[in-house]
């Protein structure tokens, strides 16, 4: 175990973007109570996900992390949660016959409540009141109560995501994510596309590999792995009290758990060495997230990874990359130089989302092509590097929102009005998530033909 560490070792330390609860008492019955209430995930889960992220790792699988960028109270219906997760298996489906390799599924989801922000205070019309922090802390209403911490609503995050893990848990295992019909809602997609002609040929392939495996007798009813599916949850671990009264010991193994969720991750802003989050991080033994943004240098780095794999085990860590298609192609290389250098097991994915957000129309929003180039510069990076590009981490939604402008349906600047309804950052739409897997399953493609005319002609 960690040493000198317990799940409450955190609040000796420093601490960034803590929101400040005006009643203590009540901030500390909650948490009493959350401590009393049974875990959302087994660390066993939690196990089988960190052994799926080891062979991303090792360059024999693909992570695709997304969901929303905050979960809301008022959005927790099951159409939210179905679109999602059939948005979601698309992408993964297209991923995986583009990599030819096992796709690792984490949503975002069922616990990605709380959120960092750049500032404390928000103005609107000349009246200052507090940031809003996500649902799990307060309410996105801009007046004076709505904007206090309330201790309650981490109850209400937990309920929710009790309950939101239980309908993915239904999908998973119940025959809804069953292969054939992704493929069908998949079919669906493109007949609507804009880029139907593009898209066509690869789900072609696609088709006739499953007639064939049909002809060969692997079906759904044989078959559990064609209509069951591992899915996993995460989320960026900002409230550490909550965190730590949903840290239990796992009975099998006698090692700290957060049980919040499979995977959690340490955000941008929160990632300082010597402080809370990382001391949080260090003890539990889940598989974690750390986002790289353009600040963290090589040596901060490595001594992140030392202080939260010490052991060097693949699949602990996942390292995601969020530095803005201008930054990408300065920051990345590096990082992966002085990993590789010290021969450290990381997870290389790519968060397109955060480092590309600008302003327009006094909206937040990301505009596709930046998106799109930024992963790509990821892959071309990983490609000269002798290194995998693991995975993709972004901010999406199974419904037609109008977010992020770009994609072969375009949103303009004029629509993002029509239907913006993120309660923290801009999401891709189902179509766009979906697109931006076409084109990415496109390019992993092409990058094994090119390898293995390579080696053909070698
Ligand atoms: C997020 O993932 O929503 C987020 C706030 O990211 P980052 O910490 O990378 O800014
Ligand atoms: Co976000």
């Amino acid at each position: 175990m960690a040493q000198n560490w317990t799940p409450g070792s955190w609040r000796q330390k420093p601490i960034q973007q803590v929101p400040e609860y005006p009643d203590a008492a009540a901030l500390a019955a909650t948490e009493a109570t959350l401590a009393t209430y049974p875990p959302l995930v087994f660390a066993g889960e939690a196990r089988r996900l960190k052994k799926q992220l080891a062979n991303v790792a090792e360059g024999n699988a693909f992570l695709l992390q997304g969901g929303d960028c905050a979960e809301s109270f008022l959005e927790h219906g099951a159409d939210n949660i179905r679109d999602f997760f059939r948005a979601f298996l698309q992408m993964a489906v297209v991923l995986t016959y583009g990599a030819q390799l096992p796709v690792v599924k984490v949503g975002r989801i069922a616990g990605q409540f709380a959120k960092p922000r750049s500032s404390n205070v928000e103005v609107q019309d000349g009246v200052t009141l507090p940031s809003y922090r996500g649902d799990i802390i307060n309410g996105i209403e801009f007046n004076e109560a709505s904007r206090i911490p309330n201790p309650e609503r981490q109850l209400d995050a937990y309920r929710q995501s009790a309950a939101t893990l239980n309908l993915l848990r239904a999908f998973a295992m119940g025959g809804y994510a069953n292969l054939e019909n992704v493929h069908q809602w998949m079919l669906g997609f493109i007949k609507d596309s804009p880029q139907a002609d593009r898209y066509r040929k690869l789900a072609d392939r696609i088709s006739e590999t499953m007639d064939f495996m049909k002809a060969i007798g692997i079906s759904a009813e044989n078959n559990p792995s064609l209509r069951e599916t591992d899915f996993f949850t995460s989320h960026e671990a900002l409230l550490l009290g909550y965190e730590e009264a949903l840290t239990r010991v796992d009975s099998t193994s006698g090692d700290w758990y957060a049980t919040s969720g499979h995977m959690i991750w340490i955000g941008d802003r929160t990632r300082q060495l010597d402080h809370a989050h990382v001391e949080y991080f260090r003890g539990i033994k889940n598989p974690i997230g750390l986002k790289c943004g353009p600040s963290l240098t090589p040596d901060n780095l490595i001594e992140l990874i030392d202080a939260l794999n010490p052991a060097n085990e693949a699949g602990r860590l996942t390292l995601i990359c969020r530095f803005g298609h201008d930054k990408v192609a300065d920051s990345l290389p590096k990082l992966i130089r002085a990993v590789e250098k010290e021969g450290r097991k990381v997870v290389w994915s790519c968060d397109p989302m955060h480092g590309n957000t600008i302003t327009l129309n006094h909206y937040k929003t990301r505009p596709f092509e930046r998106i799109l180039s930024e992963v790509e510069s990821f892959f071309q990076i990983h490609r000269a590097e002798g290194t995998h590009p693991g995975g993709i981490h972004i901010e999406m939604t199974g419904k037609d929102v109008t977010e992020c402008t770009g994609g072969a349906r375009a949103v303009t600047a004029d629509s993002l009005s029509d239907r913006y309804h993120t309660h923290c950052d801009p999401r891709l739409n189902a179509d766009q998530a979906l697109e931006l897997a076409f084109l990415l399953s496109e390019r992993m493609k092409s990058g094994r033909d090119e390898k293995r005319l390579a080696i053909a002609t070698a």
